[in-house]
């Protein structure tokens, strides 16, 4: 009997999917969402603070001028339906999934699902100073840990694949300048 084929199912991760995926996946690549920039600006009231007092978590924000830098996963499609509802649930405070354009090292383009928390959603917390972000990082806690594991925990990644992340490495600035990149570079 012939196996049916099945298209290859991606995801884009570029915040916690990084470095904590927690789900089957058959490949990974690095790739670039160009257009887009990573940015702290997602209220997180389920993982890394609370309701009362969220913390900030990743998301994409529209920018001709960017390009975020993160993994492509081949997902496995035999547990794909698993996969999603797992992802789902963890990703429930404001993300949607939503098809991405990206572009792969050697140039050719991905078509990706990804999870954007999209301006105005009930969990947005927008654009404020960065040292403002970053107090807001240092002093929440929530069921998944500290908001600090996970600015550290995202930075520690993106450094040990080569990629500079600017806001990223200003918020570890700010909040202690040994952990940050823009001091080792
Ligand atoms: C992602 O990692 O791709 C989505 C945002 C997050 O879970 O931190």
């Amino acid at each position: 009997m012939v196996e049916a084929q099945t298209a290859p199912v991606w995801l884009f991760a570029y915040g916690s999917l990084i470095w904590r995926p927690d789900f089957d996946r058959l490949a990974e690549v690095p790739a670039r969402a160009m257009g887009w920039s990573r940015r702290f600006w997602q209220g997180s009231h389920d993982h890394r603070g609370t309701p009362e007092a969220p913390g900030r978590v990743v998301t994409l924000v529209a920018d001709p001028d960017g390009a975020c830098d993160g993994v492509a996963y081949r997902l496995d499609t035999l547990v794909l339906a698993a996969t999603f509802t797992a992802l789902d649930h963890r990703e429930k405070n404001g993300y949607e999934r939503v098809d991405i354009d990206l572009e792969l090292v050697d140039g050719k383009p991905l078509r990706a699902i990804t999870y954007l928390a999209a301006p105005g959603n009930f969990a947005w917390l927008g654009p404020a100073p960065e040292a403002q972000i970053a107090r807001q990082i240092a002093s929440s806690h929530g069921p998944s840990g500290s908001n600090l594991d996970y600015l550290i925990g995202l930075g520690e990644a993106l450094r040990a694949r080569g990629w500079v992340d600017n806001h990223v490495f200003a918020l570890e600035n700010e909040i202690d300048p040994t952990l940050s990149g823009q001091r080792r570079r």
